[in-house]
């Protein structure tokens, strides 16, 4: 009876994790999409926990377990509520490497009691130490395994990624590293491969070397790759760390942890290959190339090159009030100056003055997939007014002023007109279609990239320098002065 239920709590955990991840892509029903996940993963919990029998016995251990929940209650909620916008990614990756060490530590338990049962075996039966495990075994130790390393490599190598992400770590290389890594990775799978058929009392040993090294790849696989590329290569990580779960639901037969892990590993691979594809790089070129690095990398920027002209905030509010059409290109800069809510502000104003204003959205805007929009609803920015980039660039033939708020990279016309630049390829939004762009940043100095931007060159452009949140403050009072 109690078992069936437990079965149900599952069913509904699994049930409401796919309907969550559904609900999560669009921003309109995202937040209900995760609160949908949570309580069908708080049901799950629960299910387990009080529900769980083996052998006619409960978990038990109460004071453990929810000593446990109360402390990572009280740690998860207080972070969230303090990580600011910008922070996130930094965020995601700490609690990704958590899920990659739980996974490992799954392993590393399981694999605990094969080892006494094999010790147990060498001291009462004669001739057991020459013994190795029965084949029966295989399954159960490849997953043991897989999930050891890929949850130790996910946990470590995200760990790396918080450390730069917060500046505290930075790039680091050997020569020859990349095939130090490939070695190392091989001999860690094969040295588990061989212990599969061949493992006995006298060499358990092994597994925590593998643990060992699986920790150092981790490590090593994240140390060399630029610090801007962390999203990227969080969102893989996500994927190893849903994996290595899914391991752990294997080992158990578990079926809400097994959904649960591969919704995971699969979420984050996609999410992987299509913030790829929006910067037009091969992952390969992530986890290798330079792209990305410090501004002092191959692809810095030389200086300005020509010409630029300035745009005072009187002439910028003229310029916009009249206009018939505006569209705001929100970017990064626009997250780091938390000006948000003063450009809701402006786009009222101007719609009250009779102006159609909309938002064109890059999907790699920001640091982090849906940066932007995230950004945008915090301020209460109505969802029809944000328009997708084909969406947009169709509409800026028809715009009379672009404004760019702390955005360089998704509006640089060297991604479609430059070869040779590290963004070629790079789809982008066209803003040099319409009548006038007014770009606002703090200087002439490139954004992730790293690279220049001839669109601020160009004779349509006009800059309007200083902090987002300050220039819009200003820009507001301006309009409203006329
Ligand atoms: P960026 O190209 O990084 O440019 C941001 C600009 O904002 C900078 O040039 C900076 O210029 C300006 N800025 C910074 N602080 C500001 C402030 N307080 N007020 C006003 N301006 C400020 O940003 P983007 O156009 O949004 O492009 C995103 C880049 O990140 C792309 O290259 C993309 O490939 C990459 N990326 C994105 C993601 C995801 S998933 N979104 C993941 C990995 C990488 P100043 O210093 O002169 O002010």
């Amino acid at each position: 009876m109690e078992l069936s239920l437990l079965t149900v709590c599952y069913l509904i955990g699994s049930l409401t994790f796919i309907i969550g991840l559904k609900m999560l892509s669009h921003p309109d029903s995202a937040r209900k999409g995760n609160l949908v996940a949570a309580v069908g993963m708080a049901i799950a919990i629960f299910g387990t926990i009080f529900l769980y029998e083996e052998e006619g016995k409960k978990l038990g251990n109460y004071s453990w377990i929810f000593g446990g929940l109360i402390l990572g209650t009280i740690v998860g909620v207080l972070a969230a509520k303090k990580v600011k916008m910008t922070a996130m990614p930094e965020m995601v990756s700490l609690f990704n490497g958590m899920g990659g060490a739980c996974a490992a530590l799954i392993s590393v338990n399981e694999f605990g009691h094969i080892s006494e049962m094999l010790n147990f075996s060498v001291e009462n039966i004669p001739g057991w130490h020459t013994t190795i495990m029965p084949p029966s075994m295989a399954g159960t130790l490849i997953t043991i395994f897989l999930g050891l390393i890929i949850g130790a490599v996910s946990f470590a190598g995200s760990m790396i990624a918080w450390g730069k992400l917060n500046g505290k770590i930075k790039d680091f290389a050997f020569p020859g590293q990349q095939i130090f890594n490939l070695v190392l990775l091989a001999a860690t799978l094969i040295t588990a491969g061989y212990l599969v058929f061949n493992l006995h009392a006298g060499n358990t040993y092994l597994f925590y070397v593998i643990a060992a090294a699986a920790l150092i790849y981790g490590v090593l696989f994240v140390l060399p790759i630029g610090g801007a590329d962390m999203p990227v290569v969080i969102s893989l990580l996500n994927s190893f760390t849903g994996v290595a779960a899914a391991c752990g639901g294997f080992l158990y037969d578990n079926q809400v942890m097994l959904t649960g892990g591969i919704l995971v590993g699969a979420a984050g691979t996609l999410l992987t290959i299509l913030m790829c594809k929006a910067m037009n790089r091969s992952l390969t070129n992530v986890l290798i190339g330079s792209f990305g690095g410090s501004a002092s990398g191959a692809g810095a920027a030389k200086g300005p090159q020509g010409n630029y002209k300035e745009i005072s905030l009187s002439d910028a509010a003229v310029c916009m009030c009249y206009a018939n059409k505006v569209i705001i290109v929100p970017g990064y800069g626009l997250a780091v100056a938390q000006a948000q809510h003063v450009c809701h502000e402006l786009e009222k104003l101007l719609e009250e003055k009779g102006v159609n204003v909309s938002y064109a959205i890059h999907p790699v805007a920001g640091r982090m997939p849906g940066h932007m929009n995230v950004l945008l609803a915090e301020a209460d920015v109505s969802y029809d007014k944000l328009q997708e980039m084909e969406q947009a660039n169709d509409e800026f033939k028809t715009t009379d002023v672009v404004l760019i708020l702390g955005a360089n990279d998704v509006v640089n016309p060297a991604a479609k007109t430059d070869p040779a630049s590290p963004i070629y390829g790079m789809p982008i939004l066209e803003v040099e279609q319409a009548k006038t762009v007014i770009v606002n940043k703090r200087s002439m100095k490139p954004g992730y990239a790293g690279i220049e931007n001839e669109l601020f060159f160009q004779p349509k452009t006009s800059m309007l320098f200083g902090d987002a949140k300050a220039a819009l403050q200003k820009l507001v009072a301006e309009i409203k002065s006329l």
